[in-house]
């Protein structure tokens, strides 16, 4: 794909909107700085460290010079194997002393890694359902998995590499200053050569890892929606997996494209500082062995020297090179700051509102509710109606109508743009987000189980509920036949997804779920597939159970729900049309009356004339 093509499509799926362009400011390295504070301990442990290498590497030097003007001239033995044995010692000391910074700079590396990991999944789950809607799954993987591993690398080479080059340098320079100022100041001569990659190529490293980094987000994502179970299903039905291959083998080139031109960026530069750096020996023998001749200094030095430069050289073009790396380190820094400061869709209230007493059924009320997923499109026209406590509230209406909307804002999967959604008479952006779950339970259509077994699936609706209470809600739930068939019970994993299940079980796994929760409100999107009247059956004594005595929203799809509704609210193009009653809505002959012939004509439906029965 073109360089332009592979920016359309970025644009297109970008999403994630923050990634903007845009230097890395002082307010990155600022906020760097804050994430490093807490562990300055660690950190000033490993700088310790790091100096007390540097200036072991500086003696070696002056051994040699004495070793060479002093005791060889000397013909001084025992000062000639004391200083030989210095050689040998001071690196020693340096070897153990680099063990230990380096274990220093993997802990502070790997603990500054963590707390932002941790702090991403925390934000990331703060998101709100809106997000999630526009982000694809992959793309948020590759923020906490893609950028993090990068930012490690930059972590544990470029900031204390940083550190220990300049150190390096000072000191190094210094001491060479002190022994002979003219030596010095030749070999400083060919320093600010070094200086050259410093000046450019920030931006155009800055862009790369972005770009990288983007591209290696847009193959996270192609990979999970693909190469998933979910994913796998429709790939193989459809029979596009070559097709799939082949985009994620787009995919996959333009990451190979990004990561080669990323790590080619100053390459170039980095070469003509080499071949600059070789002045130096050359500058220090030629004017060094001048200075022998005339007497103007001694053989020792220029060996001594001659050890200098290659310590100051290779840490004064990694120096260079740092900029670089270090630019890079800040976009990635950017890119999850950027990811941090996401504002929450559904933000916690600062002072909560306290909830209307304990376990008692609470009334659940829409006010005039206005809402569109865009700002643009308003899908709901203001909204009003009471669940009363206790009650069974059942929503119907065509598709498109609104209903899932309205499931929706009932369970502050987003807030309202106008008007209120309260419950017992406290605005939901108003409660305790443990307070309002606590008292609320929602069951999908779509049913998302763990891939883990069948009781772990039930006891997420209450981590705290003990194996006893997981089987009386098994049970409750209709669900104790299946147990008794799966060959290992309650205990059988099934699978992602639930896809071990089948679908009428799996609603009932939701029931059970919802049982053990408890909750006060009950929110319901009943399942569209029509199972036979076993299924059913067992569905609707599941369903009994646990209505008893709960506040119920269910958008209703089965004619029993409907008729055993205290209130049924008609939505059509996100307005309620009519309220009622069955058989008082059914004699207005309105949109329900349609509905009603239309989806459970007990001429069609069979048997729900019985039903009705059965409910009176
Ligand atoms: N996440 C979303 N982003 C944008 N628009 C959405 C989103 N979800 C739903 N809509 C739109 O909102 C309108 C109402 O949708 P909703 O899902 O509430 O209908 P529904 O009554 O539940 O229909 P159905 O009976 O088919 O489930 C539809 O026009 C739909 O296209
Ligand atoms: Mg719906």
């Amino acid at each position: 794909m073109s360089m332009h093509g592979m920016h359309a499509v970025w644009e297109q799926r970008r999403s994630l909107r923050y990634m903007e362009q845009g230097q890395p400011t002082k307010e990155t390295a600022r906020r760097l700085l804050a994430t490093l504070r807490p562990h300055r301990r660690l950190i000033a442990g490993a700088l310790t460290l790091t100096v007390l290498g540097v200036v072991l590497g500086l003696i070696p030097p002056l051994l040699m010079r004495q070793i060479i003007d002093g005791a060889i001239r000397r013909r001084n033995y025992a000062s000639l194997w004391w200083l030989a044995a210095g050689l040998l010692a001071f690196p020693a000391v340096g070897a153990v002393v680099s063990v230990g910074q380096s274990y220093l700079n993997a802990v502070v590396a790997q603990t500054v890694i963590h707390d932002l990991r941790t702090a991403m999944y925390r934000h990331g789950q703060r998101l709100g359902i809106r997000f999630f809607t526009k982000t694809p799954g992959g793309e948020i993987h590759s923020r906490l998995v893609n950028d993090l591993n990068a930012v490690q690398n930059v972590l544990s080479r470029t900031m204390t590499g940083l550190f220990v080059n300049a150190l390096t340098v000072t000191l190094t320079l210094a001491t060479m200053f002190v022994i002979n100022w003219q030596l010095a100041l030749a070999a400083a001569l060919v320093l600010p050569a070094f200086a050259l990659p410093v000046l450019s190529f920030g931006r155009r490293t800055y862009d790369a890892i972005n770009r990288t980094q983007e591209s290696m987000a847009q193959m996270t994502a192609h990979l999970e929606e693909t190469l998933t179970l979910s994913g796998m299903v429709v790939v193989t039905s459809f029979g596009t997996r070559p097709r799939e291959a082949d985009r994620f083998t787009g995919y996959s080139a333009s990451v190979r494209t990004c990561q080669v031109r990323q790590s080619m960026v100053g390459q170039w530069l980095s070469m003509v500082v080499r071949i600059l750096s070789a002045l130096g020996p050359a500058l220090l023998y030629g004017y060094g062995g001048y200075l022998v001749i005339t007497h103007r200094a001694e053989l020792g030095t220029i060996v001594a020297f001659a050890t200098y430069l290659v310590q100051l050289y290779s840490p004064a073009s990694s120096l260079a090179g740092s900029n670089t790396t270090l630019i890079g380190g800040l976009a990635l820094f950017d890119r999850i700051f950027r990811f941090l400061d996401l504002p929450a869709d559904v933000p916690e209230p600062s002072a909560p509102q306290a909830m209307a007493a304990g376990t008692m059924p609470l009334a659940l009320e829409f006010d005039c509710v206005q809402f569109g997923y865009q700002p643009s499109e308003e899908v709901l026209h203001g909204v009003s109606f009471t669940a009363e406590p206790g009650q069974l509230t059942a929503v119907v209406g065509p598709s498109g109508a609104g209903k899932s909307t309205i499931l929706a804002l009932a369970a502050r999967f987003y807030d309202p743009e106008a008007g209120a959604v309260r419950l017992g008479g406290v605005s939901l952006a108003e409660l305790a987000e443990a307070d309002l779950r606590a008292a609320m339970s929602v069951v999908t259509q779509e049913l998302y189980l763990f891939h883990t077994t069948l009781q772990d699936n039930i006891r997420y609706g209450r981590p705290t509920a003990d194996d006893a209470e997981v089987r009386r809600a098994a049970e409750a739930a209709q669900l104790g036949d299946l147990i008794a068939a799966l060959p290992e019970g309650l205990h059988t994993v099934v699978g992602e997804r639930g896809y071990r299940l089948s679908g009428g079980e799996k609603q009932r796994v939701a029931i059970a779920r919802a049982i053990l929760r408890n909750p006060s409100v009950l929110l319901l999107d009943e399942a569209t597939s029509s199972l036979d009247s076993h299924a059913e059956r067992l569905i609707q004594e599941a369903l009994d159970r646990l209505f008893r005595g709960r506040t119920v929203v269910a958008i209703a799809h089965r004619l029993s729900t409907v008729l055993a509704a205290d209130q049924i609210l008609v939505a059509d193009g996100g307005r309620i049309r009519e309220r009622g009653r069955h058989a008082q809505l059914l004699r207005q002959g309105g949109l329900y009356a349609a509905l009603y012939h239309e989806q459970f004509d007990p001429g069609l439906a069979g048997g729900a004339e019985a039903m009705q029965a059965a409910v009176r």
